[in-house]
């Protein structure tokens, strides 16, 4: 199938920049996503997934629906998911974002065919034969299962095969079979998908540098020998406590060369917690990474590794780092998502109109320690972005929707606490009108908490245990465990208790109510339940 021909069945001329810059492009709105933008500039901008995510949070799925027109793989192509053992092929979590792809008009970025990192050690233990036949087969049939279906547009052939010194990385790739690799690689990815984009993908390439120049240095040689790398992947992944890289002069020089260029895992990571400075450099590293790519008419697009705070690679990596992408853990709009948005509608619009001021926030569920507050949720001449809530000058939380459930409270304690509505510009709007809502005492009574603990359990049953312990002297105390269903407490000692559906209510015994400061008591009960393995642990209020 041609190139060309893929690129329409896929509903997308993103891949091909060339063709794309002489066809008029579909106006865009201020307002719109980000991929609406985008195909108006005849551009990709996307996202890498994982496939937990995708399969649990419907939000996920939707943000990763609505706002990219491109996906990459974030794990489920490697060699460890797709073939961890010889010749015994998974293609599950692959073939999971390709149909999710299908299903949003999206273009897949295959990621990655040979690296050193998340390969096997079947591999990495072969001699040099038999690794060259692994990776030639492994190439044939991970990339050859995709071949045909339009949606697939680019392999990551080869990921990562530099040291930061510009020399080849010294891998068993290459202990083994020296640089010919490489250009194998290649070789067998055009026979097994010959319209596929092919690409070489580092990081550390994004400005002119001893790295990026050994790559450019590679490619040319390779394309001057026939070796079909058709594209240069600039990993990007940036922080904010590093000077931001010359991309865009370094992309030139590889679109120069003839081959496409790709922006393939954008992040920005910074020292937690966030900002509104910190906030603030990081949109502009995402700005001006959108606007290289925009002016550079061979790169096809960006694409961002993830888009939520609550799934990112940076944390584990990199202790202490972390909010690198542009929704936030609650999937709120973050300042990097409005510039990334601005930089593709083509500029910061005039937008100075605040949004509406969300109505009164009504406070349910209240406990010792949490609290659901909703509110009416506010209009905007562009889109409201999310909402934060105040306690006075201090946030409590912020959401994407105009609801939020409040956690850490402090028991009897009064809240009196408004709401303040955002939009993609920054503008924020009055503030609401106050509520005040008041949290009861803790499990137990003032200054007291109650730990849970399972003595002993057996087919259809268990015994359970709580010990309520105080700060200061009590001469009462109560506390209330919930169960999921399926479980009934049917005899208790040390207390009395009273059972409303699934929560069961302690108070003490007349001989044990009163506690000294410091000190505790505890009280036991037998419970049945239908299910097997451990017992559920209660909920404790
Ligand atoms: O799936 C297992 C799970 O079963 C297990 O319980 C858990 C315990 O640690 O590990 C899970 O696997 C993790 C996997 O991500 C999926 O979450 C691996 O430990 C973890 O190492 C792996 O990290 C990935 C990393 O590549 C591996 O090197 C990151 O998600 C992924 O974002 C990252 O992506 C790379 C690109 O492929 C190449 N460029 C750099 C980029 C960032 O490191």
């Amino acid at each position: 199938m041609s190139a060309i021909r893929r690129a329409i069945l896929a509903g997308t001329l993103a891949a091909l920049p060339v063709v794309a810059a002489v066809l008029p492009a579909t106006p865009a709105h201020a307002s719109d996503t980000l991929r609406a933008h985008a195909e108006a500039r005849g551009k990709f901008i996307g996202t890498a997934v994982a496939t937990s995510p995708l399969a649990n949070e419907s939000a996920y799925r939707t943000i990763a629906a609505s706002e990219f027109n491109q996906i990459t793989a974030e794990n489920a192509m490697k060699w460890d998911a797709t073939e961890p053992s010889q010749n015994q092929f998974n293609f599950s979590g692959a073939d999971q974002i390709m149909a999710f792809a299908e299903a949003n008009g999206q273009q897949v970025h295959g990621h990655t065919l040979v690296w050193h990192s998340q390969t096997p050690s079947w591999v990495q233990n072969l001699g040099a034969d038999a690794m060259r036949s692994a990776m030639q087969n492994h190439i044939a049939r991970v990339a050859g299962r995709y071949a045909s279906n339009p949606v697939l547009k680019s392999w990551d052939v080869v990921n990562e095969v530099f040291e930061e010194n510009g020399s080849l990385r010294n891998s068993f790739w290459y202990q083994r079979l020296g640089d010919s690799y490489i250009a194998d690689a290649f070789r067998a990815a055009r026979a097994a998908d010959p319209d596929a984009k092919l690409c070489i993908n580092d990081y550390n390439v994004e400005g002119v540098n001893a790295k990026s120049t050994a790559m450019y240095n590679l490619v040319r040689s390779l394309r001057a020998q026939n070796v079909p790398v058709d594209c240069v992947g600039m990993q990007s992944h940036l922080a904010i406590q590093y000077g931001f890289p010359n991309i865009q002069e370094n992309m030139q020089r590889f679109a120069d060369l003839g081959v496409e260029v790709r922006v393939t895992e954008l992040d920005v990571r910074m020292q937690t917690p966030r900002n509104t400075t910190k906030d603030a450099t990081q949109a502009t590293y995402y700005s001006n990474v959108v606007k290289a790519c925009l002016a550079v008419s061979r790169c096809s697009g960006v694409t961002i590794w993830g888009f939520t705070d609550r799934h990112s690679w940076v944390p584990d990596t990199f202790p202490g780092e972390g909010a690198a992408l542009i929704y936030d853990e609650n999937y709120g709009k973050k300042p990097s998502y409005t510039a990334v948005h601005d930089a593709l509608a083509g500029g910061a619009p005039d937008d100075t109109t605040p949004p509406s001021t969300p109505g009164r926030p009504a406070a349910s569920a209240v406990t010792a320690t949490g609290a659901t507050l909703t509110w009416t949720a506010s209009t905007d001449n562009r889109a409201v972005t999310g909402y934060d809530v105040y306690r006075g000058t201090t946030r409590l939380a912020s959401s994407a929707t105009n609801s939020v459930a409040l956690t850490g409270l402090t028991p009897e304690t009064a809240y009196t606490v408004h709401v303040v509505a955002r939009d993609a510009a920054g503008n924020t709007s009055a503030n609401s009108e106050t509520t005040t809502f008041t949290t009861p005492a803790g499990p137990g009574g003032t200054g007291c908490t109650a730990t849970y603990r399972l003595v002993n359990s057996w087919q259809g049953g268990f015994q359970g245990e709580v010990t309520v312990k105080c700060a200061s002297a009590v001469t009462s105390w109560r506390t209330t465990l919930t169960y999921p269903s399926g479980v009934n407490i049917t005899q208790n000692w040390s207390s009395t208790m009273s059972a409303s559906g699934n929560a069961f209510t302690f108070s003490n015994a007349p001989w044990n109510g009163t506690v000294p400061a410091g000190g505790s008591t505890t009280f036991g009960f037998i419970g049945s339940w239908n299910g097997t393995g451990t017992p559920p642990s209660p909920a404790i209020s």
